[in-house]
């Protein structure tokens, strides 16, 4: 069993549509509809926006589904300057950005008993490039790919000084509000994840108005990736990739 998660109506919605066997159920306030996609068992949650709706979809499906390994899949703001809407990023770590113990020394996004940043499993992230490949490659206005850091906070960045501070002080290629919550509870959980996102603006001053324009185009990018993502990510993942208590 394979878990998706999607903040919004219309990061979940394409996948849903080509679900089968489904059935739905209501948890802790969040729709998981469960089913078949090209033949591998999901579970599909729409988690609402921000850290704390991502934390609490993220351990209900695993208490209650149990999932071998979890996506994050989705919009995110560019950072960077020549990133066009539509390009996706593969997160290869997730950064807490709002998370503020600097008066007792530490940087941002630093907490006791975890790293900075958190990793994303690298045989998902692997198979997420592999995925964009088999989705874009030779296609008319295929977008680009970077993997790197995503940063999360639960604020809409529409701002170029909030945009470069998030660059310089976490090399961060994208923003969003979820991934990095859904991250720690994964890696708290010794599941293996990977947080995957489609541009959807660059962050600065038009961002709110750039996200309507581009959510359509952006989810669709999202959804041709995960369509190739979800039987890769279905098979079997190497031992020595596994931890100690990863299921
Ligand atoms: N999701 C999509 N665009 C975003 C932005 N600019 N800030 C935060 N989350 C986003």
């Amino acid at each position: 069993m394979l878990g998706i998660i999607g903040a919004m109506d219309e990061e979940v919605q394409l996948l849903q549509g080509q679900m089968t066997k489904k059935k739905s159920a209501v948890h802790a306030g969040v729709t998981v509809i469960s089913g078949k996609f090209k033949g591998v068992e999901i579970a599909l949650a729409q988690s609402g926006i921000g850290k704390i709706n991502a934390t609490i979809c993220t351990q209900m499906m695993i208490d209650l589904f149990k999932p071998g390994a979890l996506i994050f899949s989705g919009v995110a703001g560019g950072l960077l300057p020549n990133m066009r809407a539509g390009d996706i990023i593969v997160a290869s770590h997730v950064v807490e950005y709002d998370m503020d113990l600097t008066a007792f020394g530490r940087r941002h996004g630093e907490t006791p008993g975890r790293d900075r940043l958190i990793e994303c499993a690298p045989d998902l992230v692997a198979k997420a490039t592999n995925a964009f490949d088999a989705a874009f490659d030779g296609k008319k206005d295929a977008p680009d790919l970077m993997l790197g850091t995503v940063a999360s906070g639960d604020r809409f960045v529409q701002d170029k000084t909030m945009l470069r501070w998030l660059q310089r002080e976490f090399a961060a290629l994208a923003t969003e509000m979820e991934g990095a919550a859904f991250g720690h509870t994964c890696h708290l959980n010794g599941l293996p994840f990977v947080v995957i996102r489609a541009l959807s603006d660059s962050s600065g001053s038009s961002a709110s108005g750039d996200f309507k324009n581009n959510l359509h185009r952006a989810c669709q990018n999202s959804f041709h990736l995960m369509e190739k993502m979800i039987p890769l990510a279905a098979k079997e993942r190497p031992r020595r990739e596994r931890r100690k208590g990863t299921r």
